[in-house]
């Protein structure tokens, strides 16, 4: 089992869960389980081996995807908790992907003022993203508007439990996981340059969460350098509320536009190979059908714009991210890269 550590958090990756799961607290005497349909039986296991350690655990079900990430499921969390009586030096895990984590880590830094969170991410964006970090949220008003910073005590990451994820959330993990690379990690590049879907999962993991804790512990509250881990999200988010794409799918033509305002306006070399990659991958390049406008209107709301206009994570080369000012006749050659 390898540990990394990322401010309070201990960040465990190995085959199966470590045991005992929790780390040692003094006090804590129930443990409330958040999970959604999919690993139900996951955080059933969790309750009976932590039953076993003389724990009183409820699990708690949630909704599918974003629906969990609402106002009235936090709500109706926050009336399971008082019912089931969960005191400070009580815990929340959350068993799931980063919609689980999201909603579970904002309920646990918020009940009571905050209380312990521990995170076991069942898809490989959620692992190598979503739960590392200590960002929260639900959505309110828009995605993500509501939320705390709170940070897991423990983000526990089951390898063998991931590689059995059917291919399309390997896909959108891998995703984020080479954008992980392309803003930090030349060699992660390389191997799913070369590998694609063959990558080794545990490198991957490994890899993608080092280059996202070591961006973190640098600057938790973004205010400088974490912007950079937005790479192919400025464009990626607008063409993700204007579709069904899912946030991979989206990240990967989001790539695939900055990489082309890269080249354009910094000489990146490599935009062939983000392009190739991608599509290795089974991850779209190109999208047909978006009505451009709208997408145009979607930026001009982007959180990283400033009185002087759009900015986006561009890369003078793999491994060297740049935040700088974006044009209008920038951004629509990025969008022509991908289809406009
Ligand atoms: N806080 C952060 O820093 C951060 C970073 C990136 C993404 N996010 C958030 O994460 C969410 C997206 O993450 P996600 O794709 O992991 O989300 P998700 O929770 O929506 O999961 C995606 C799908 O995977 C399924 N799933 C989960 N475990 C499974 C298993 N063991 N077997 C089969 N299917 C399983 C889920 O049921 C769901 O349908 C978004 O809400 C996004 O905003 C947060
Ligand atoms: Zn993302």
């Amino acid at each position: 089992m390898e540990q990394l550590t990322l401010h309070q958090t201990e960040v465990l990756i190995g085959e199966g869960l470590p045991d005992p799961l929790l780390p040692d607290r003094p006090g804590r005497s129930r443990v409330a389980i958040l999970t959604q349909p999919a690993p139900t039986d996951i955080a059933l296991g969790i309750s009976g081996r932590l039953e076993l350690q003389g724990l009183t655990t409820e699990v708690i079900g949630l909704p599918d995807r974003e629906e969990s990430k609402t106002l009235e499921v936090a709500s109706s969390v926050y009336d399971v908790l008082s019912r089931f009586g969960l005191a400070r030096t009580d815990t929340v895990v959350s068993v799931g992907g980063g919609s689980v984590s999201d909603l579970g880590g904002f309920v646990a830094g918020t009940w009571m003022r905050g209380v312990e969170s521990v995170v076991v991410p069942t898809t490989l964006l959620g692992a190598v993203d979503a739960s590392i970090g200590g960002k929260t949220g639900i959505n309110v008003a828009g995605k993500n508007l509501v939320g705390v910073f709170w940070h897991p005590s423990r983000v526990a990451i089951d390898t063998a439990q991931i590689r059995k994820l059917p291919s399309f959330l390997i896909r959108d993990g891998m995703s984020e996981s080479f954008k992980a690379g392309l803003i930090g990690d030349p060699e992660l590049v390389d191997r799913i340059a070369s590998e694609h879907l063959d990558t080794d999962l545990d490198f991957t993991i490994r890899r993608a969460i080092g280059v996202k804790t070591r961006i973190v512990a640098s600057d938790a509250l973004e205010v400088g350098e974490r912007a950079h881990l937005n790479f192919g999200h400025t464009i990626g988010h607008a063409l993700e509320y204007a579709s069904t794409l899912t946030h991979g799918q989206a990240v990967s033509l989001g790539m695939v536009a900055a990489s082309r305002i890269s080249s354009k306006t910094l000489g990146f070399s490599s935009e062939d190979l983000v392009r190739g990659t991608l599509s290795a991958l089974g991850l779209p390049v190109t999208v047909e059908g978006l009505n451009k406008d709208r997408v145009l209107n979607l930026l001009r709301r982007d959180k990283k714009r400033d009185a002087e206009g759009l900015r986006m994570v561009l890369l003078s080369e793999v491994g060297r991210p740049v935040l700088q000012h974006v044009s209008a006749e920038d951004v629509d050659e990025g969008l022509a890269a991908v289809g406009f």
